[in-house]
């Protein structure tokens, strides 16, 4: 039987709904780190307040060091701040060596001692591949360091590194060989705690209420906290989702001026979220990573789902402390890291460059899925697309504009009464045909699937998961019944690998009726956002397959859904396309199943600026494929910065337009002529650099390295660079600033580097490692090019990204100093996992003593599958060559041809001229080489 709802409540709920402006950040409704018992215990322990040591330490079958973790005895501990209970059973500590440098700490019960229960270990993250690379440890060294009471334990990490297990007290941290510098350490303030689950005693109330909700929490108490030092520091960054500038600012210590509050990583659905905030958005990702000049960067993973709270410590905040064990006088920063529920599963990475860090941590939880080429490109979404009509005239007004796009979305309003999977029958009578009319012009749809499934026994996927099971229980065993788009709604069990398969068999073009093979999908509310749940989420003691509590793995729920999702897009190919999926809730690995954005933000100009540190956040934690709003989701945004956040967005990894239903319609050509050109200008700058973009994202398909980055990844010994996210690098070779204000008359813009940078409009140079005023231009946002690279583009535009595969390409060399140049250029069929076998193009590009040569960059014996091309070279811009060379010789074809002057782009007939080798009409699969003359 179905639970009968409470009208009132739902009547109001509805209000709500139909209201959304009413839905401004409400503080009130989230719980803080007081409102958070195991964060207000945490956060109040002493440094110095962990009294375990670690004893019985050895190498075991397996080729680990182990040991055990247990208490010192009451008298030899000093602390007042001890756990009233402290628990004296073992825990056991693993340490385990992977190749590349990596070392992975497990610190869990005795399953021997029978807990009560097992604790919950994340699944279906770590990359089997990366398990392979074990390195198995034989023998340990022992030795004393500083003043210690007993000795450490030494394990080799590679050439440069060392692992090493403190016994007493108990810390773990890798260290430099030969000089013996930290780079990286847990608990040095001895601020680990782990509550151990025991059995619940007479009186023991372990009830957690918030607000009107209860949490019966019948496992009780099972915390773990545990200090994490980055030495050599200037900054830590990563640990998304929070709207925050890129170096996170401290929580904590004296006179800090910054958040008050710790970091929160709790997957919830923010309504109107504000700009600058510690406060936990849709997705959560616990890797930070740290960059300083000194040292380079290091990073640190704690692979975990329950809720965590992070503290980063300011300077001093335990001055006075006589408890700290590392040299004091080294430069680092102090995290604190505290989790509700689970086991310590943490990776340290040793770096140096920021770059390997991001390679180790993406060796662990996988590199960057390989995207569509058209998906890319850019996307025009509003909520909602009215009816089939609209989307026939929005698609018609983007040609008659002269407005490339590849992608229309479609959000919930096109379903049966939101029934995913379903059209609503009048509005949408024919998707097939709207699909194949899109296709026609090499356009793609994409259609809105949320996990909350409508409580309607006439609705066949609410049919089949309620008989089969498929559904996430309540404390109570029923299954739950939650408040969402749908009405009473359920939630599918995506932990379970059956369910997952299930799901995925649903896009299967028989099951997914008006599905073609151009409609792609978009997941969203999978934090999962319950609107009438504790904090607009699921209770933390509902119950998942296995009886695990939804407080465990909380943070992976939206995780499984997207990658249930990605797999039914490939399976329903047989394999054969790469999927395409956009995701609002993220975990370690959500790279390998799509694209994030990031959620509801608002069109104001603090916005437009949060969302480049948001990103690049996203970026240096595996998540390369990445975007927010452009334009502003609630709200309505003025022209101007419409037209800035355009000029930027051009530049995200996942390019998209989108808006509220009560906004109002902002499609590019809705605000007067000038400013519909400008939006052209700056969605043609996109599909220009669509080449670059897609070489970019094979470069982190390859090694986990973003497609934008802090500037800092490029230029890592420039401080000046480390507190910089109003500008970022696309890839190394261009730099991009954003306009973060209305009318702006000037931008000040830091160009690093001992080279110089060409403004990407003028082809003017200008001095690196200096700060430049520029003049606001109304026609783009500042943008230069590296000296010493080669960019690859596109510069015919057609109205969609597959509309322009045999088009020709562009190569635009910038000279250093030297006269030297490199860059590189990816290509494959865009579509096809046939690139995973061989079949692509990878061109190297260099130019140096006057001559461009084009070879091959593939590794050799790159696969057996070949793609091929016609495409040619039509253009070669160079800049910064003089004095001017008459002519020159393609080689080996022999052949003369004409260097003119010519304009810098194609389209501003009116731009100063530039060196361009015209039609050298070279194959841009051959080699070949081009020499000045
Ligand atoms: C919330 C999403 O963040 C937003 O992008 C979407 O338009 C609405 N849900 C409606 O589906």
């Amino acid at each position: 039987m179905k639970k009968s709802p409470n009208l009132i409540f739902h009547i109001l709920f509805l209000l709500l709904l139909i209201s959304p402006s009413v839905f401004s950040w409400k503080k009130d409704e989230f719980r803080n780190c007081n409102q958070t018992p195991f964060c207000k215990r945490a956060r109040s322990r002493k440094p110095g307040s962990c009294n375990l040591i670690a004893t019985e330490v050895s190498i075991s079958d397996d080729g680990d060091l182990i040991a055990k973790l247990i208490p010192k005895t009451q008298e030899n501990n000093e602390s007042q701040d001890a756990p009233v209970e402290v628990d004296s059973k073992p825990l056991l500590l693993t340490v385990s060596v992977y190749q590349d440098g990596i070392l992975r700490l497990k610190i869990d019960e005795e399953q021997s001692l029978n807990p009560p229960k097992k604790r919950f270990e994340v699944p279906d993250v770590i990359l089997d591949e990366f398990l392979s690379k074990k390195l198995y440890l034989q023998r340990l060294s022992e030795e004393k360091i500083d003043n210690d009471l007993g000795f450490s334990s030494v394990v080799y990490l590679d050439g440069d590194y060392e692992g090493v297990l403190r016994h007493d007290p108990f810390e773990v941290f890798v260290r430099e060989r030969g000089n013996g510098k930290r780079v990286l350490s847990i608990n040095s303030n001895g601020l680990f705690d782990f509550e151990q689950l025991r059995e619940k005693k007479e009186g023991d109330d372990w009830e957690e209420r918030f607000r009107s909700h209860t949490d019966t929490r019948p496992y009780g108490p099972q915390s773990i906290s545990f200090d994490v030092s980055f030495f050599g520091a200037d900054i830590v960054s990563g640990i998304p989702e929070h709207a925050t500038s890129l170096a996170l600012k401290p929580t904590s210590g004296p006179g800090v001026d910054g958040f008050s509050e710790p970091y929160r990583l709790f997957n919830l659905d923010v309504f109107e979220y504000i700009d600058e905030s510690p406060f936990g958005l849709y997705g959560s990702i616990p890797f930070m990573i740290s960059h300083g000049k000194a040292r380079g960067s290091s990073g640190f993973f704690w692979l975990n789902a329950a809720e965590m709270q992070i503290d980063v410590f300011g300077t001093g905040w335990n001055a006075g402390q006589d408890k700290i064990m590392m040299p004091v006088d080294e430069k680092r920063i102090d995290t604190l890291w505290m989790s509700e529920a689970g086991v310590v599963d943490a990776f340290f990475f040793v770096g140096p460059g920021p770059k390997d860090v991001i390679r180790q941590y993406t060796s662990v939880t996988g590199r960057p899925a390989m995207p569509q080429l058209f998906s890319t490109a850019y996307h025009q979404c509003r909520w909602n697309y009215r009816d089939e009509e609209d989307v026939f005239d929005v698609d018609s007004k983007f040609d008659e504009h002269d407005i490339p796009y590849d992608v229309l979305w479609l959000d919930i309003d096109h379903t049966d009464g939101r029934r995913y999977f379903t059209w609503d029958k009048v509005l949408f009578p024919n998707p097939e045909e709207m699909q194949n009319k899109l296709a026609a012009k090499g356009r793609h749809m994409v259609t809105i699937v949320d996990p909350h499934i409508k409580r309607d026994d006439n609705y066949y996927i609410h049919k089949e998961a309620s008989d089969n099971g498929y559904y996430i229980k309540d404390a109570s065993n029923r299954d739950f019944d939650g408040w969402c788009w749908s009405g009473s709604s359920s939630y599918t069990d995506m932990v379970n690998p059956h369910i997952r398969s299930w799901w995925a068999d649903k896009f299967s073009y028989g099951n997914y009726v008006g599905s073609t093979p151009s409609l792609y999908v978009w997941n969203d509310m999978n934090e999962p956002s319950v609107f009438n749940g504790p904090e607009l989420t699921m209770p933390r003691d509902a119950l998942h397959f296995g009886g695990i509590e939804h407080r465990e793995l909380h943070n992976v729920y939206g995780y499984y859904f997207h990658m249930a999702t990605s797999n039914g897009l490939v399976k329903r190919g047989n394999g054969k396309d790469r999927p395409f999926v956009l995701s609002r809730a993220f975990f370690p690995g959500t790279q390998r199943y799509g694209a994030v954005w990031t959620g509801d933000n608002t069109a104001e100009w603090e916005h437009l600026r949060v969302s480049v540190p948001m990103l690049l956040t996203l970026g240096l934690t595996g998540i390369s494929f990445s975007g927010a709003d452009v334009g502003g989701f609630f709200g309505n945004p003025e022209p101007d910065l419409l037209v800035r956040w355009y000029q930027l967005g051009a530049y995200y990894p996942f390019f998209r337009a989108h808006a509220h239903q009560d906004t109002k319609r902002r499609e590019p050509w809705l605000f007067g002529e000038r400013n519909t050109e400008l939006i052209r200008e700056a969605i043609h700058t996109r599909y220009m650099f669509l080449p670059y973009f897609y070489t970019l994202f094979r470069e982190a398909n390859m090694t986990g390295t973003p497609v934008i980055r802090p500037l800092w990844m490029e230029f890592p010994a420039e401080e000046e660079t480390f507190s910089n996210d109003e500008a970022f690098m696309v890839g190394n070779s261009l730099l991009v600033q954003g306009v973060y204000t209305q009318r702006a008359k000037h931008v000040s813009v830091y160009l690093p580097g001992e080279q110089s940078w060409y403004d990407l409009r003028s082809g003017a140079a200008y001095k690196g490692g200096k700060r430049h005023k520029f003049e606001a231009l109304e026609d783009s946002v500042p943008a230069f090019q590296r000296a010493g690279t080669i960019i690859p583009r596109k510069d015919r535009f057609r109205r969609s990204s597959t509309q322009m595969g045999t088009d020709p390409y562009t190569l635009v060399i910038a000279l250093n100093s030297s006269k030297e140049a490199e860059g590189e250029l990816y290509i494959d069929d865009g579509k096809s996992f046939e690139f995973e076998n061989g079949a692509y193009i990878h061109r190297h590009f260099k130019f140096s003593n006057g001559k461009l040569t084009s070879s091959n960059a593939a590794p050799s014996g790159a696969g057996g599958n070949r793609f091929s091309t016609d495409c040619t070279v039509e253009r070669i811009i160079l800049l910064g060559l003089s004095p001017a060379p008459k002519s020159a010789l393609i080689e080996p074809a022999n052949q003369k041809v004409g260097v003119q002057l010519g304009p810098l782009t194609i389209r501003h007939g009116n731009s100063p001229s530039f060196l361009t080798i015209r039609r050298p009409n070279v194959r841009i699969e051959d080699d070949w080489t081009i020499k000045i003359l």
